[in-house]
């Protein structure tokens, strides 16, 4: 993906989340945004999936600009997936239906091959048996499998994830960091909030720190975390790995 984003603000009422937010990439396959508590990220992400708009500033994804009235931003969201930290899925819908309605009425897909894309979704995932069941059946490790396959399901360019595992145990939320990975691997775009700074390291090519509402250190991954140039990275790298 190439990615731009250009003096991005963004406020709400009196509170100014971004403040002149400046990240360029000309190539990444996987982007992961790290940094405090509160300093933008998720409201980074938001923009990045035209769910909300900027204040000021652009931002272009591969070299389009991310549209700005309804119907265009209505049409741009379906060439993204994005997965949240809750799953966000319908918890009165199967987790066949979670992933196949969203391609019916969504996505213009037909019933029948809406429901065959989701249940080969829901194998690719380990979750071929549990097509039936609600997410209050699920562990939150199935759910966010289901919330991953149904990101998919349309085939998007990007995929969008915010905190993918910080609802999970560790374990869960290593199969989770698995299938990102295998996801990555197999050639899919993503930009990704996470506290899992191993991981970050790992399966990101290119890391954006974002700290009181401004992109304050960005680069190739390994070198960011490995030699992090201003002293806050430094500190919050630090204060991260220490657990
Ligand atoms: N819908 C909203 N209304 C008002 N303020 C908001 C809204 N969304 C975010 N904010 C504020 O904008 C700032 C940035 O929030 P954001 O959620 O982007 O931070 P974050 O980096 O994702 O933090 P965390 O790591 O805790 O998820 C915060 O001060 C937050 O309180
Ligand atoms: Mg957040």
């Amino acid at each position: 993906m190439k990615l731009s984003l250009e003096s991005i603000t963004k406020t709400y009422g009196a509170h100014r989340a971004l403040k002149g937010l400046d990240l360029k990439l000309e190539s990444s396959r996987c982007l992961t945004l790290i940094g405090p508590s509160g300093g933008g990220k998720s409201t980074t992400l938001r923009l990045i999936a035209g769910l909300e708009k900027a204040s000021g500033g652009s931002i272009q994804v591969n070299n389009k600009p991310v549209p700005q009235t309804e119907e265009e931003l209505r049409r741009y969201r379906k060439s993204i997936g994005v997965v949240f930290q809750s799953y966000n899925l319908f918890p009165h819908f199967d987790a066949l239906t979670n992933i196949a309605l969203p391609l019916e009425k969504v996505h213009g897909v037909s019933r029948e091959e809406s429901r065959d894309r989701a249940q080969s979704l829901l194998s690719q995932f380990k979750l071929a048996t549990h097509g039936r069941k609600k997410p209050s059946e699920l562990s939150g490790g199935q759910n966010q499998r289901v919330a991953i396959a149904r990101s998919l399901a349309h085939n998007p360019d990007l995929i969008l994830f915010d905190e993918p595992t910080s609802a999970l145990d560790p374990e869960m939320s290593a199969q989770i960091l698995d299938v990102i990975e295998e996801l990555i691997q197999s050639g899919k775009d993503c930009v990704i909030v996470t506290h899992q700074m191993g991981f970050a390291k790992r399966a990101s090519d290119y890391a954006a720190f974002i700290s009181r509402g401004k992109v304050e250190e960005s680069g190739k991954s390994l070198e960011l975390f490995d030699n992090p140039q201003c002293p806050e990275l430094a500190q919050f790298l630090e204060r991260e790995l220490k657990y």
